[in-house]
């Protein structure tokens, strides 16, 4: 088999373990042939021959020796640029950027087709979890009901530390970023926005519709407090940070990102730490359930030499289900039954119930537990931005059909 000639761009984290694998790997006959890095004189934990580092991204994607791009930086658009330089002077690429794949997929599925070159990105969702070559190519979607889970490894690190372990948040978050599962900026991990990301990629393969992150309503972890934690513990519940898209009907979806009690009944109670977990509902086979690890820099690797010997069987993307008419449309006119803690921000007269069915308060805080419209939290959201609010959402998409 012809060994192949990679350009790596990013020699982070995840960069530099995929180096690593490589170099074990027996049967990948590749190699790494150049890396784009942003600084040569970065010290770094793995050490390469001075000649493989470049700065400039157009000594990978337009150089003749390389037959493969794999793309994993930080900076949404110069990885935009990078890609499309790469697509566009004939290389197939393998991306792990979530944030630049959501802000950029219909222009990125024109280049495809219009190149013919390959896009993969399975690393980009889920770090190890196989989801969105299993959408693609599995879930049919009139069968689909329901893609719901925990996408983002960090978020749920803390979380699980905070919730399960009684540690302090800032501690767990100092952690989750020194075992290289968090974001450069982490405020992307605990804002809910890196979930928001990898739910776009995943909606696009599940239903075949692409949605802007700026459309969908996305609530974070930031002001969980432990008058939260003591809710969610005195109901027998955890809190989890969840991405949700879900059919109405044959016609409308919704989807969103929102921290939500979760029953110990549930698949994703159980997944802790850095794990992630990904339920797949189905009108002939109920739920279905993915876990491993979604974050780090070997189980991400993983992913994309996976995605890299996709390549060298020629498989793509077709994004069949783009094709599919009717399609569901999209829809934030659907009511959650949320809960709603506040001090100072007046969320109980702020905000548009809809239904308020409990109601609390001391001296230093109070919540409400009602019903709202998701577009009407979508209109709130500098009210909700506030330090003293914490929102969190109870389940209410097929909880009949589960025992
Ligand atoms: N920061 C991300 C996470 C990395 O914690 O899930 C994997 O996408």
């Amino acid at each position: 088999m012809k060994e192949i000639n990679i350009g790596l761009a990013g020699f982070g984290t995840v960069g530099q373990a995929l180096y690593k694998v490589i170099e074990q790997a027996r049967n990948v006959h590749a190699r790494i042939a150049k890396i784009c890095v942003r600084s040569l004189t970065k010290p770094r934990e793995i050490r390469v021959p001075e000649s493989l580092l470049t700065i400039s991204f157009t000594e990978i994607t337009r150089n003749p020796d390389i037959d493969l791009v794999v793309e994993v930086i930080d900076d949404p658009e110069t990885s935009f640029r990078l890609v499309s330089d790469a697509l566009r002077n004939g290389k197939d690429v393998v991306s792990g950027n979530k944030a630049m794949l959501a802000r950029h997929l219909p222009e990125l599925m024109e280049l495809q087709r219009q190149t013919g070159k390959a896009l993969l990105y399975d690393a980009s969702s889920c770090g190890s979890i196989p989801v969105i070559r299993n959408l693609e190519e599995y879930y049919d979607n009139d069968l689909l009901l329901e893609v719901k889970g925990i996408l983002n490894g960090s978020s749920n690190y803390i979380l699980s530390r905070v919730f399960d372990h009684n540690e302090d948040y800032a501690d767990a978050l100092e952690r989750a970023q020194k075992l290289g599962f968090a974001e450069s900026d982490p405020s992307h991990d605990i804002s809910g926005n890196d979930s928001l990301n990898k739910l776009v990629i995943i909606t696009l393969h599940a239903i075949g519709v692409y949605v802007a992150p700026a459309d969908v309503f996305v609530y974070g972890i930031p002001t969980l407090g432990q008058e939260d934690i003591l809710y969610a513990r005195e109901k027998g519940m955890k809190i989890k940070l969840v991405a949700q898209v879900v059919k109405l009907s044959d016609d409308l979806f919704t989807m969103f990102v929102m921290p939500e009690f979760v029953a110990p009944n549930r698949y994703i109670y159980a997944v802790d730490d850095e794990y992630n977990g990904v339920v797949i509902r189905g009108e002939c086979y109920d739920r279905q359930f993915m876990f491993g690890k979604g974050a780090g820099g070997l189980p991400t690797a993983s992913s994309l030499l996976s995605d890299i010997t996709a390549l060298r069987h020629d498989y793509r993307y077709e994004y069949k289900k783009t094709a599919f008419a009717p399609r569901p449309e999209y829809t934030t006119d659907i009511p959650l039954k949320i809960y709603a803690r506040f001090s100072q921000t007046n969320l109980l007269d702020g905000l548009p119930w809809l239904a308020v069915s409990e109601e609390y308060r001391s001296e230093s805080f109070r919540y409400v537990v009602g019903e709202i419209l998701l577009a009407d939290l979508i209109k709130s959201r500098k009210l909700l931005e506030a330090e003293d609010v914490f929102l969190c959402n109870f389940p209410r998409f097929f909880t009949e059909r589960d025992d």
